[in-house]
């Protein structure tokens, strides 16, 4: 914990990237942790991405219904908002983010590039036209065109807003020092960016209560504390 806490009290520019390990304490599964991951109990395959929409409809509907119900019953914990003091005190100075629950923003954070969308927006498939959440979450799903309603997160095989994705490359380049919290860094593109950060001189350090094959390139790896553990002791101190 020393170690962390004079990590980032020496960096200049200190990015953090964030995966679904960030929410599990605010009550959000993750995806693959072993026994509560979301894909345990769904297979992304026949659900999250573009041929699910449109020839799985219903089941397509029905998951992300189930999704948007899920996030309005929790809210961001405690670790959310350390980061979002820190940025505002310039102790970090952004977030890259995998999460599409919109919790970064919920606590206050500000430099949040949301590198998978979020569940903020919806809007139909084929005509692009905005739509309600309320409306969504109530049950409708089909637009006046007769298109189908999604959120606007990225599916598996959809290309990520591109914006975005370049910010995040600029940030995790001239990050000093590169901190992720709870992710497996499984998923391309999302997971080049620690070694984006590595290759150019910054401190990689990696929380999470599984190994990640990233643990080799990390100047300090914590898997025995929580994310919420490990964030809170480091605001009582810094
Ligand atoms: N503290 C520390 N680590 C945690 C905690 C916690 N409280 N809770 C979970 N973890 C760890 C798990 O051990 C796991 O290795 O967080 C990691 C989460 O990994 P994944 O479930 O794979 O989530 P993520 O890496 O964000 O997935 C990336 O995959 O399905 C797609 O688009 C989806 O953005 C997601 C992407």
């Amino acid at each position: 914990m020393n170690k962390l806490t004079n990590l980032l009290r020496s960096a200049n520019y200190p990015i953090v990237f964030t995966g679904a390990g960030m929410s599990t304490e605010s009550g959000l599964p993750d995806f693959r942790s072993k026994d509560r991951g979301l894909w345990e109990k769904f297979n992304p395959n026949e659900l999250a991405n573009v041929q699910a929409l449109r020839h799985n409809t219903a089941e397509f509907t029905a998951f992300y219904q189930y999704r948007l119900a899920t996030l309005y019953k929790y809210k961001p914990h405690e670790g959310h908002h350390v980061l979002a003091n820190w940025e505002n005190d310039g102790v970090i100075k952004g977030i890259i983010t995998q999460n599409v629950d919109t919790f970064h923003y919920d606590a206050g954070s500000k430099n949040v590039m949301e590198l998978h969308g979020s569940f903020r927006t919806f809007h139909c498939h084929e005509c692009e036209q905005p739509f309600d959440r309320e409306n969504y979450f109530a049950g409708k799903s089909t637009c006046s065109c007769g298109g189908t309603i999604r959120p606007g997160i990225v599916l598996f095989g959809e290309q990520l807003p591109q914006d975005t994705f370049m910010q995040a490359e600029q940030e995790a380049g001239k990050a000093d020092l590169f901190i992720v919290l709870g992710s497996s860094l499984t998923v391309s593109p999302a997971n080049m960016f620690p070694l984006v950060a590595k290759e150019n001189g910054a401190k990689l350090v990696i929380i999470n209560q599984e190994p990640t094959d990233y643990d080799r390139y990390a100047d300090l790896v914590i898997q025995d504390k929580s994310i919420k553990e490990v964030l809170t002791e480091i605001a009582a101190v810094i």
